[in-house]
């Protein structure tokens, strides 16, 4: 479905960045297809030299250029970067999202043309592939804008689409989710130093740890409290470990620091 698009990327920042190499690395977009904006010129050159993209500083210049128009920018800058852009969009164009807070309502109404508008999450580990993308489509979108959202999605990862309603626990989630695990690697790699591993096994160590726990939980979809209990013998190691995070409160940080993920990102719609 994608094959003869055309895809606008304003703002060529991390997202921005991460979703083009893999577009491009998977063959689900050849650099004709793309174009990208972005307010510095050195971020042009940079797509340009590294990876055959055509940019402008413009974002007029690249919309006038897209059968869809992949919105990377803060969302901060949303209603600006709309306000600048509305004249040159038409109901044939498909705008795709991926701003935190900003809902449809919001873009539909900054585009006050009534154009078929998608919101996506994605996050970081798409860099790779294993990103995780939930897509929420607006109004005037029809099934073939989402076959192509999540096309176009697949391709860093897996998809899923969601009622927007949702959109604020997602991003406190899975989007924001990987630096939370991020921080539970460093912290178990630090235990494992802790106990005289070298730095680098245990970071492997953890990694993969963290790699098949996920894989379980994914794969066999048995609950986790389930996987857990089968690694927990009765007067083991682990259940003086899990002590310890029961009396860090482990778990009550972690849903705490979701919901304060959630509750910031529904905040920043509103900035
Ligand atoms: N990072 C994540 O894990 C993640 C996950 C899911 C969704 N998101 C969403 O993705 C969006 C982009 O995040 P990011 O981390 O990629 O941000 P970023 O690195 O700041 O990228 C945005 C880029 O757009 C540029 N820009 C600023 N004003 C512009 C304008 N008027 N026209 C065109 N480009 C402009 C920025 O330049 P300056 O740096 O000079 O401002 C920057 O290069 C955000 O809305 C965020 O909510 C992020």
């Amino acid at each position: 479905m994608l094959k003869e698009k055309k895809i606008s990327v304003i703002g060529g920042g991390k997202m921005g960045e991460t979703l083009i190499t893999r577009f491009l690395s998977t063959g689900t977009l050849k650099k004709e297809q793309l174009f990208v904006s972005d307010k510095h010129e050195s971020r042009i050159t940079y797509f340009e030299k590294n990876f055959g993209v055509k940019g402008s500083t413009d974002n007029t210049e690249v919309v006038k250029e897209a059968d869809i128009i992949l919105l990377c920018i803060k969302p901060q800058i949303a209603s600006d970067v709309i306000a600048g852009i509305r004249e040159s969009v038409n109901p044939d164009q498909l705008v795709i999202s991926i701003m935190a807070g900003v809902t449809l309502k919001q873009l539909q109404k900054s585009f006050v043309l009534p154009l078929p508008v998608i919101r996506a999450m994605p996050n970081t580990p798409c860099e790779i592939g294993a990103g995780m993308t939930v897509l929420a489509s607006g109004n005037a979108t029809n099934g073939k804008h989402i076959q192509r959202a999540e096309e176009l999605f697949s391709s860093v990862g897996k998809t899923m689409v969601l009622e927007e309603k949702h959109f604020d626990a997602v991003t406190g989630l899975s989007a924001s989710g990987p630096a939370f695990i991020y921080m539970v690697i460093e912290a178990l790699a630090e235990g494992g130093v802790k106990c005289g591993l070298p730095r680098d096994v245990s970071t492997t160590l953890v990694a993969q740890t963290c790699l098949g726990a996920a894989r379980m939980v994914a794969e066999t979809n048995q609950h986790p409290a389930i996987l857990k209990d089968h690694v927990t013998t009765p007067a083991g190691c682990t259940i003086d470990g899990l002590l310890k995070l029961e009396e860090g409160g482990l778990r009550v940080t972690l849903i705490k620091a979701v919901d304060e993920a959630a509750r910031r990102a529904k905040e920043l719609g509103k900035e």
